[in-house]
C-alpha cells in the first residue's frame, strides 16, 4: 500500500510556489495578494482559513484575514464583497463557508468578481469548469486531481465512484474525473444518501473518493482489493486524552480500508493540505490572468 501524503506533496508544490513568487519579486513585479473572509467563530473553519493564511506567508504571498462577527447582516457582508472586488491589491479572495443560517450563501457567492474566485464557486466559474474552459478549478477537486497526477495514478478509463454529492466536493469531483483530461477520462459514478444498494458500486471502484461527511463510514468490505481511496473528510471527535480536546477522524475507516487500498490519503495529512496548495496555486493563476 502506498500512503498518499498530501503534508508532502503540498510542501513541495509550495516550494514551487515559492520560486515562482522570488522569481515575480525579482522582476519588480506584484506578488499575489489573496484575502479571506470569515464569519463567525467555528473552530474548524477558524482553523482552515489560519492555515491558509499563514500558507501564504510561507510562500511569499500578501494576505488579508477579515474576521467578521457571526451577527453581520447579509447587506454588510455583501458591502464587504464589493470593497473586495473594487480593491485593486487583492487579486483573489474567497469567503469560507458555512456561512451563518440568516445569510444566503448563493447570494454572497454570486456577489463575487468572477476573477477573483479563486476558490471557484460562482456559477459562472462552475459553468466554465464544467465546459472545460480555462477558470478556478475550486481548491478540494483541485487539490485531489493533483495528488493523483503527482503519485502518476493511470485514471483512464478506470471507474470512479464519487461518493457524495456537494457543490464543493462531490459535484465538481464527478464532472472533472469524466472529462477528457489527465487525470481524468474516467467512468464515473456518483452515489449520495439516496443510493440503493451502495456497497455492490463502491465495490466496482477503482478509485474511490469519499465526500459524504460520515466519520468511518466506508468500512474494508466496501472496497475493491487494490482500489485507489481518496478520503476528503475531516471530523473533530471529542477526546480528553488529545492535547486539543479532540482527534481528527476521515470519512474512511483507515486502519482496515488501507489493507485492501493499493493507494489511500490519511486523515489528517491527505486531501486537507492539498486543498490548501491548491487555493494557492489559484491565487498565483489570478495574478497572471490580470496579465501583471
Ligand atoms: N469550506 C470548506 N471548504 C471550503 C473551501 O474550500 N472554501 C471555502 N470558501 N469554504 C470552505
Amino acid at each position: 500500500m502506498t500512503l498518499l501524503d498530501g503534508r508532502a506533496t503540498s510542501k513541495k508544490i509550495q516550494e514551487e510556489l515559492k520560486a515562482k513568487v522570488d522569481e515575480l519579486k525579482k522582476a519588480g513585479k506584484k506578488v499575489p495578494h489573496l484575502a479571506a473572509v470569515i464569519v463567525g467563530e467555528d473552530g474548524a473553519s477558524l482553523t482552515y482559513v489560519n492555515s491558509k493564511v499563514k500558507t501564504c506567508e510561507k510562500v511569499g504571498f500578501e494576505s488579508t484575514l477579515i474576521q467578521l462577527p457571526a451577527t453581520i447582516s447579509e447587506a454588510e457582508l455583501l458591502a464587504k464583497v464589493d470593497e473586495l472586488n473594487k480593491n485593486e491589491s487583492i487579486d483573489g479572495y474567497i469567503v469560507q463557508v458555512p456561512l451563518p443560517d440568516h445569510i444566503d450563501e448563493q447570494k454572497v457567492l454570486l456577489a463575487i468578481d468572477p476573477k477573483k474566485d479563486v476558490d471557484g464557486f460562482h456559477p459562472e466559474n462552475v459553468g466554465r469548469m464544467t465546459l472545460g474552459l480555462p477558470t478556478y478549478i475550486s481548491a478540494t477537486p483541485n487539490g485531489i486531481l493533483e495528488i493523483l497526477d503527482r503519485y502518476n495514478i493511470p485514471t483512464e478509463g478506470k471507474h470512479c465512484v464519487v461518493m457524495g454529492r456537494s457543490h464543493i466536493v462531490g459535484t465538481p469531483m464527478s464532472i472533472l474525473l469524466g472529462q477528457k483530461r489527465n487525470p481524468g477520462n474516467c467512468t464515473v459514478t456518483m452515489v449520495h444518501s439516496r443510493t440503493q444498494d451502495l456497497k455492490s458500486i463502491t465495490k466496482q471502484a477503482d478509485i474511490l473518493i469519499v465526500a459524504i461527511g460520515k466519520p468511518e463510514f466506508v468500512t474494508a468490505d466496501m472496497v475493491k482489493d487494490g482500489a485507489v481511496v481518496i478520503d476528503v473528510g475531516m471530523h473533530r471527535i471529542p477526546d480528553s486524552t488529545k492535547k486539543k480536546g479532540f482527534r481528527l477522524l476521515g470519512d474512511v475507516k483507515f486502519d482496515e480500508v488501507a489493507e485492501k487500498a493499493s493507494h489511500i490519503t490519511p486523515v489528517p495529512g491527505g486531501v486537507g493540505p492539498m486543498t490548501i496548495a491548491s487555493l494557492m496555486m489559484n491565487t498565483l493563476k489570478a495574478i497572471e490572468l490580470k496579465g501583471q
